[in-house]
């Protein structure tokens, strides 16, 4: 929520000026199981109401929706379900509109807010609801996601995909709370909790020596059990628990002074320079968290080659992230993904390279610029000779997305026969198919990802989006 204060004056030559600041108030609170009848916290806002509108997605909605009934049963608010369709192809306008339409027919209230349980998917897509509804209408985040519960729920970017571009349309839009409970990681695949242990990995190794120390020590069984809430219980719910609240506060802090983005020097871009076009060039993309922590080795392996951080250093990082099966390397993370990413990436950093990498020791964060491609080539030469020494392919388990993940069947996305997000067809499946799994458009991935476009030669272009093929 915010509040502005604003004062109007008129120059000596009669322009009027008006000069505003934005108090911007939201709060998040650690509380679990937020949907238990005893825990009074959510249905304390709503009382007022007695009424919710809840969105969620088709996958999360019959896992949990008995439970959240019965809590507001309990306390005599009435439910209204608007269920959404999950996974990156249905991260759209009409997915928005629906949940417009949805607040629209319950008849949504001036400050009422649209409670939204979910993944980051369905909290960006609602979020940007709430955002262009009237404006602007209140919500209140339900993160279920590690990647929801401690990266896309501590921000206050709310969007969704336009056409082939992932996140193009969106806004700033502040929830009025964020309630995190992470014992919705109960039923969250172990795939999904590995996705969001990358973001963990990425605040600790250039913003937090306590959280990089935890993660080393407890990593494989945190991932392995959820978090403790699958099985282990408290013991490793412990340790989980520190590594979760300090990561979120380290990137609170990181952040919040930088909500919009102007500062360009960003310490949680470290991982996110090449991933993003990484991510979307096989025909089948990876994971979020296995592209960027490709994305990150490679970082590692640069400051090694800088000299910032030693070999002790380097080793614990391989062994940390290959201990609970994140990707190291990928076959099509090549010269030419690269040399196309840094141009296109570029574009996003007012010209510069700003790679976020460890200085001197985990927790520290130094921005390089200016590094030669021939030595990011050198660079990538070292590390994919490194990762086959020591841990062979480099690849991850279940790095690739699946169907949850792009609410399509991979097979049917890759091939052309799955809707794409403007509702068209997706090309037909890529000549340079290799292993099944891998094609390359790499530069169109750019596109996708990144702010910019390339054209046939893979030069970046002016922002017309590229169809070289
Ligand atoms: N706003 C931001 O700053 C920000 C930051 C990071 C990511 N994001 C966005 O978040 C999205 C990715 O978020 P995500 O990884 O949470 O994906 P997601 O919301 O698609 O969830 C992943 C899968 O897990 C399922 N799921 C969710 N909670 C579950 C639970 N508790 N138990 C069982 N299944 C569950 C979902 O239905 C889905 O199939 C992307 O669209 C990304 O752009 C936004
Ligand atoms: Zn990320």
């Amino acid at each position: 929520m915010s509040d502005l204060t604003a004062k109007v004056y008129k120059d000596a030559k009669g322009s009027i000026t008006v000069e505003g600041y934005e108090a911007l108030k939201y709060n998040f609170h650690y509380t679990s199981p937020v949907f238990d009848v005893q825990n009074e916290k959510l249905a304390e806002i709503y009382k007022r109401w007695e009424r919710v509108l809840i969105v969620m997605d088709t996958i999360v909605h019959p896992i949990y929706k008995d439970q959240i009934q019965a809590y507001f049963d309990h306390y005599k608010i009435e439910v209204t379900w608007k269920i959404v369709k999950g996974g990156e192809m249905h991260k759209t306008m009409d997915t928005m509109l629906e949940v417009v339409d949805a607040m629209d027919s319950f008849g949504i209230v001036r400050t009422e807010p649209t409670l939204v349980v979910g993944g980051g998917l369905v909290t960006d897509v609602s979020g940007y609801a709430c955002a262009s509804y009237r404006r602007s209408s209140n919500f209140i985040r339900v993160p279920t996601t590690l990647i929801g519960l401690i990266d896309a729920s501590v921000s206050i970017k709310v969007g969704i995909n336009h056409r082939k571009l992932k996140n193009r349309l969106g806004a700033y839009h502040a929830p009025l709370h964020t309630f995190l409970d992470f014992s919705f990681l109960k039923t969250l695949p172990v795939g999904q909790v590995r996705n969001g242990f990358a973001e963990l990995v990425k605040i600790a190794s250039v913003g937090d020596k306590a959280v990089w120390d935890l993660l080393v020590k407890h990593g494989k069984e945190l991932v392995e059990t959820g978090f403790g809430f699958k099985e282990g219980g408290d013991a490793v719910r412990a340790p989980g628990k520190e590594i979760c609240h300090r990561g979120i506060e380290t990137m609170l802090e990181l952040e919040s002074p930088n909500l919009h983005e102007l500062g360009l020097d960003r310490v949680i871009a470290f991982g996110h320079t090449w991933s993003p076009t990484l991510e979307l060039t096989p025909r089948i993309p990876l994971r979020h968290g296995h592209a960027i922590t490709i994305d990150m080795a490679y970082s590692i392996t640069l400051a090694h080659s800088e000299g910032l951080i030693n070999d002790a250093q380097r080793d614990e990082w391989f062994t940390l992230v290959s201990s609970v099966g994140l990707s190291m390397d990928h076959e099509l993370f090549d010269d030419e993904l690269i040399s196309i990413a840094t141009d296109a990436i570029k574009k996003t950093r007012d010209g510069k390279q700003r790679f976020a990498v460890p200085d001197g020791e985990f927790g520290k964060c130094k921005f390089l610029n200016d590094v030669p491609i021939d030595k990011l080539r050198s660079v990538l030469k070292t590390h994919k000779a490194f990762v086959k020494e020591r841990f062979g392919s480099g690849d991850g388990k279940e790095a690739y997305v699946d169907a949850g993940d792009l609410g399509a069947e991979p097979e049917a996305y890759a091939n052309g026969s799955a809707k794409s997000t403007n509702g068209h067809s997706e090309d037909a499946a890529n000549p340079l198919k290799r292993n099944g799994i891998a094609g390359n458009h790499t530069k169109e991935a750019a596109v996708s990802a990144g702010a910019v476009a390339v054209d046939g030669s893979g030069d970046v272009t002016n922002g017309e989006v590229g169809t070289s093929a």
